[in-house]
Parts: C-alpha cells; sequence; structure tokens
C-alpha cells in the first residue's frame, strides 16, 4: 500500500466483498485482498483477538465453543471481521461495535500501522469513524462469558428467523437501502407490490423487498437501474429518501 500510495497508483481494499456492487468493466483500481487462509483467533479470558481477515461466522463460531457469547445475532452475516468492523454490521439487536476494545490497523494516511481503542471509534447503524482507507488487521474484542449450549440456543433462533424471512440461497448484496430511522426499507418496497419487480436480471427478491437477487445474468447496470426505479417509487409514495446500505464501487 506504500508503494501504491507513492506511485499514486489508485487503490481499494475489499473485505469478504459481501456487501459490494462493483461496476460493470474494468476498474481503475487496484483491488487489494486479505488471503483468509488460516487467520489467526484466540481467546484470553474474555478477550478474544482475531485478525480482520477471519470469517465473521466462523468467529462467532470459534468464540461461542469458548464459552464467549454476545454476538449470536451476528451468525448469519456473511462476510470477514475486517468488513464487519467498518460497516459495523449487525443484526438482531446485535452490533460488532459494542464488542470492540481495541483495533489494530494500517493507516493509509500515515503509511503506519496503528492500534486504536474502542472508545475512540463511532460506531453508528452501519456506519464507522474509521477512514474510507483505514484498512483493519486484527481487533480485541470483550465478550460475555456463557455457556457454549445457551449461545448454541441464540444461535438456531437467529438462524431460525433469517431463514424464514431471507433469501438465503439466492445470490444478493443483503439489504439494498438502510433502514430510515424509525422505518423498514423491506416494508415500504413490499407494500409498493415491488417483489418480483425486475430491471433486467435485478429482481426485488420475493421474500424479502430489500434484497435484490440476481435472478440470472444481471449486471451492475441492471443493479443501479433496479435501485434508482424503486427509490423513486418509495420517494413518490412515501416521501422518504431511501439510502444505500449496500457499497457501490462505480467507475
Ligand atoms: N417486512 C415486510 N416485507 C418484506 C420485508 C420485511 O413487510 O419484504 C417487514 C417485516 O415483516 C418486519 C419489518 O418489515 O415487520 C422488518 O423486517 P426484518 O425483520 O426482516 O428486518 P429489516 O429491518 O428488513 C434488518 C437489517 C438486516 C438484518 C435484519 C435482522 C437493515 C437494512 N437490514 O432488516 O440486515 O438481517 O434486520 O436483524 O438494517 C443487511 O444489513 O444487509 C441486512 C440484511
Amino acid at each position: 500500500m506504500r508503494l501504491l500510495a507513492d506511485e499514486k497508483i489508485p487503490h481499494r481494499f475489499l473485505g469478504g466483498g459481501t456487501n459490494v456492487l462493483i461496476d460493470d468493466g474494468e476498474l481503475p483500481w487496484v483491488v487489494l485482498h486479505l488471503p483468509t487462509s488460516q487467520p489467526g483467533m484466540r481467546v484470553e479470558g474474555n478477550a478474544a483477538y482475531v485478525d480482520a481477515a477471519a470469517d465473521l461466522g466462523g468467529m462467532v463460531t470459534f468464540c461461542a465453543k469458548r464459552d464467549l457469547g454476545g454476538m449470536e445475532g451476528l451468525i448469519g452475516v456473511p462476510g470477514s471481521v475486517g468488513g464487519a468492523l467498518r460497516m459495523n454490521a449487525g443484526a438482531y439487536g446485535t452490533q460488532i461495535g459494542s464488542y470492540v476494545r481495541e483495533v489494530e490497523l494500517y493507516r493509509a494516511a500515515t503509511g503506519e500501522i496503528e492500534t486504536v481503542r474502542g472508545n475512540d471509534i463511532r460506531f453508528d447503524y452501519r456506519h464507522t469513524s474509521f477512514a474510507p482507507d483505514d484498512v483493519m488487521l486484527r481487533v480485541k474484542l470483550e465478550l460475555p462469558s456463557k455457556p457454549f449450549k445457551e449461545i448454541l440456543a441464540g444461535i438456531k433462533v437467529c438462524n431460525e428467523k433469517r431463514r424464514a424471512s431471507q433469501p438465503l440461497n439466492q445470490k444478493s448484496a443483503g439489504c439494498i437501502f438502510k433502514n430510515p430511522p424509525g422505518g423498514s426499507a423491506g416494508r415500504m418496497i413490499d407494500e409498493l407490490g415491488l417483489k418480483g419487480h425486475r430491471a433486467g436480471d435485478a429482481m426485488v427478491s420475493d421474500r424479502h423487498a430489500n434484497f435484490f437477487i440476481n435472478a440470472g445474468k444481471a449486471s451492475c447496470a441492471d443493479m443501479l437501474r433496479l435501485i434508482d426505479d424503486v427509490r423513486e417509487r418509495v420517494r413518490t409514495r412515501f416521501g422518504m429518501e431511501l439510502e444505500n446500505e449496500v457499497i457501490l464501487w462505480k467507475n
């Protein structure tokens, strides 16, 4: 990254890629990605030290087996720990930010590796105060002690809720829009009767209306047309401006 910065070569960092919509055609950036084989995870008392490249679900299970809970709601959220930190990933009342005590990151602005205390990071709904070019390297979490069996029961409940309400076996980037304060993007899109609505092969899921599915060979352009179309309809009907939850890499 230092070399790329020195040479002024544009670059971006990709985590698990599960919440990113990437433009069609070539990208004008070098894309960097941490290797995911055997990322480090260890537990010491109530602290868990986890590499950013680790799989988020894998981390939840690893901690659960060591009787550390709290993150049951995150079990079905796909992606890497680094991506989850950056977005403050959350589900079923749990957000990863609540458990973060320290983050080790590469600060592109200074070219140095720094350790930031959890209290110095702002974690909001699907948003954090990290700089866009900070690269997450490692996290220290502090987790409540809980017997494995209890954690497993919580995980089961979340898995069932998710299976019942989300299109898990179809291709999607999860929820497309953030929920507006006090509202639900999915419910509004559903109320507009838009389940199954398409732009090319991009389709509003008929299970959860805030999930847009690749129903064949959808291009990014198809997805963007569908996003604009749905946003416009929600604006007209509900007077509400939906903000993207999915991250867009547009050329
Ligand atoms: N609803 C409908 N029709 C739909 C979808 C939802 O009427 O097609 C209704 C539901 O019946 C429910 C309400 O809308 O009364 C909320 O739906 P749900 O419980 O599914 O949660 P959500 O607000 O749509 C959020 C997160 C999800 C997360 C779930 C569970 C956002 C944008 N979405 O969805 O996160 O999994 O809660 O905690 O915050 C994601 O971030 O990609 C994501 C999927």
